[in-house]
């Protein structure tokens, strides 16, 4: 298998507080990667650095052969907003756009005329399931609709890694299983890879591997995890 994300020996640290320390993890091509850990561990902060949204002190993180500690912020800017998607734990989506219009903003920036990017957001939306709410705002549905749509817009582009940060923390559990078997599938469909921030266990066993991030080092790989077979939804 293709590596194609990769930390090395990241360190970073908060004033006197050392969030990682010699953090090392690799995520294939089209794998499912679950970090896992205790609040404080360090698993937001690894994300945010594989995500090339933070430069660690110390360490290399490469993503598809590009040194992402080194590269500039133009090249850092094309990466994030055409290869990678992100998925935070709610609130995240234009409170002001209808669900539909807060999809098609990533084909929108990557200049794809208005019209099908209209279709391939609304067309996606129904895919996942919440094609009847599109035109509400994310404050006029229910946390579970609105992480549908969150899952959407980090997809819609086809990246090649979507990053997702407790994606379904703020949800309850039905919910929350509901949205993590979305976020799956839509990642799969696309082939890109996952990395998930997770403090649930039984999420976490969803997705092919499950990394354990603690006091700032990735401790234990727990093994492929793969315990779920999810059915494939069909290509949108
Ligand atoms: N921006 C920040 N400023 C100061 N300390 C931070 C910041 N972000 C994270 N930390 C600290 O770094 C450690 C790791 O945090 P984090 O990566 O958010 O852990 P997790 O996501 O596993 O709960 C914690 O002690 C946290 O308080
Ligand atoms: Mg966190």
């Amino acid at each position: 298998m293709t590596e194609l994300l990769i930390a090395d020996g990241v360190a970073v640290t908060f004033g006197v507080t050392a969030a990682l320390s010699g953090a090392s993890v690799r995520v294939a091509e089209g794998e499912a990667v679950a970090l896992i850990g205790p609040s404080g561990a360090g698993k937001s902060t690894l994300l945010l650095c594989l995500a090339g949204l933070l430069r660690p002190d110390e360490g290399i993180v490469r993503y598809d052969g590009i040194d992402l500690t080194s590269a500039g912020p133009d090249e850092l800017a094309r990466i994030r907003l055409r290869e990678f998607g992100f998925v935070f734990q709610g609130g995240d989506l234009m409170p002001e756009l209808s669900l539909a219009e807060n999809v098609e903003l990533p084909l929108r920036l990557a200049g794809i005329p208005r019209r099908d990017a209209q279709e391939r957001a609304e067309r996606l939306l129904v895919h996942l399931g919440v094609g009847e709410a599109r035109t509400r705002r994310p404050d006029e549905v229910s946390g579970g609709q609105a992480q549908r749509a969150a899952v959407a817009r980090a997809v819609v582009h086809e990246p090649a890694v979507v990053f997702a940060d407790e994606p379904t923390g703020a949800l309850d559990t039905d919910n929350a299983r509901g949205v993590m078997q979305v976020l799956l599938a839509a990642t799969r469909d696309v082939g890109a890879s996952l990395v998930m921030v997770t403090h649930d266990r039984s999420l976490a066993s969803l997705t092919d591997r499950v990394v354990e991030v603690h006091d700032g080092r990735v401790h234990d790989v727990v093994g492929d995890a793969a315990t779920e077979q999810l059915g494939r939804m069909p290509a949108w």
